[in-house]
């Protein structure tokens, strides 16, 4: 049995309807859109944001008809935000096969995400707590921001690692942390717990967006998506923030800046990258990863069911060391 199977062990059955209620949210009666929604339902990716939903609200309750709306809208709100992520990236490969952008265009895959979008606030609603539909909006203005500001910060000169943060916190964990606090939510937790559930996502969300920033240094077909495009994109991410930070090397300094302005070719980048490797920058990454594991392991109380609690061990542990 894989890790991932055995993450979903103590909500088998409740997956199963949730796989079966997410694809039949993917319709449309226009020709197109149908299209991109079937190519979309062959390529599912992990699901671990839904996966965490479900657990988090059998740790808590009875999984209900909302716990299974509420997956289904972050879900969607997830996949909407990858198709519009890859136009933006300008990336070609997703979930192994050709982005939407690659297989249609910009204007389909604007025009699909925001069909997705519109689809995750109508599963929002149907849960018929405005607490969730609250906490949906809220995780759509996040992703954007977190989105802006990693777009904006190319221009940037200080090589500060808070700007970093607050970047992946909003474009990642904050989905993540959503996905935890819905499943409280959709069986009436107390707001204290509601709040523990969405801290343990959001120190989720941090290790695994490390961790694909991490995946962006190495090359793998098993990933599913193209690597070594953050720097193509101007961005720097925590391995090369670190190194700059700790060896204040001027030459570097000033190759950093030229890659965040789209300057530096290939050549360049490939030395930066290899500087990056050799004075530890993966090395430092993973212990920063392995910390947020560590942060978001000591939120899980002993008072939680023994299988939750071990299915959420394993899928903390999945997050930092998946192969893709
Ligand atoms: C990809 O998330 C986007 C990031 C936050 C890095 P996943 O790796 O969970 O994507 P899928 O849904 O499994 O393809
Ligand atoms: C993460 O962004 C995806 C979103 C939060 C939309 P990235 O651009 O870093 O992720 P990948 O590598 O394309 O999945
Ligand atoms: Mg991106
Ligand atoms: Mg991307």
């Amino acid at each position: 049995m894989d890790r991932l199977e055995q993450i979903k062990l103590p909500v088998y059955n409740e997956f199963e309807v949730f796989k079966q209620m997410f694809d039949d949210s993917l319709q449309s009666s226009n020709p197109l859109l149908s299209e991109v929604m079937t190519y979309v339902k062959q390529r599912k990716g992990k699901m671990m944001r839904p996966i965490l939903t479900l657990l988090v609200a059998k740790c808590f309750g009875q999984i209900a008809e909302s716990t299974y709306h509420a997956a289904i809208s972050l879900e969607l709100l997830h996949t909407a935000s990858l198709i519009h992520d890859d136009v933006v990236d300008e990336s070609d490969k997703r979930r192994g096969r050709a982005s939407v952008n690659a297989l249609y265009d910009n204007k389909v895959s604007v025009l699909v995400g925001d069909y997705l979008l519109a689809t995750s606030l109508k599963h929002s609603a149907l849960t018929g707590r405005l607490s969730l539909v609250d906490l949906v909006s809220c995780l759509g203005q996040n992703l954007s921001e977190g989105e802006v500001i990693q777009l904006t910060n190319t221009g940037a000169s200080d090589f500060s690692e808070s700007v970093y943060f607050d970047v992946i916190k909003k474009k990642t964990a904050a989905l993540f942390a959503a996905a935890a606090k819905a499943g409280a939510l959709s069986v009436h937790s107390s707001d204290e717990m509601a709040e523990k559930a969405y801290l343990f996502g959001e120190m989720i969300g941090i290790a695994f967006q490390i961790k694909d920033d991490i995946f962006d240094y190495f090359s793998s077909d098993e990933i599913g998506k193209p690597t070594g495009n953050d720097m193509q994109e101007g961005k720097l991410t925590l391995p090369a923030l670190y190194v700059l930070n700790t060896l204040q090397d001027d030459a570097m300094r000033q190759l950093a800046l030229k890659i965040r302005s789209l300057e530096a070719n290939n050549d360049e980048i490939a030395a930066f990258v290899q500087w990056v490797k050799e004075n530890q920058g993966i090395e430092y990454a993973s212990k920063v990863m392995v910390e947020y594991r560590d942060k978001a392991l000591l939120l899980l109380s002993e008072d939680m069911p023994l299988d939750l609690r071990t299915a959420l061990e394993v899928y903390v542990d999945f997050v930092i060391e998946r192969e893709k």
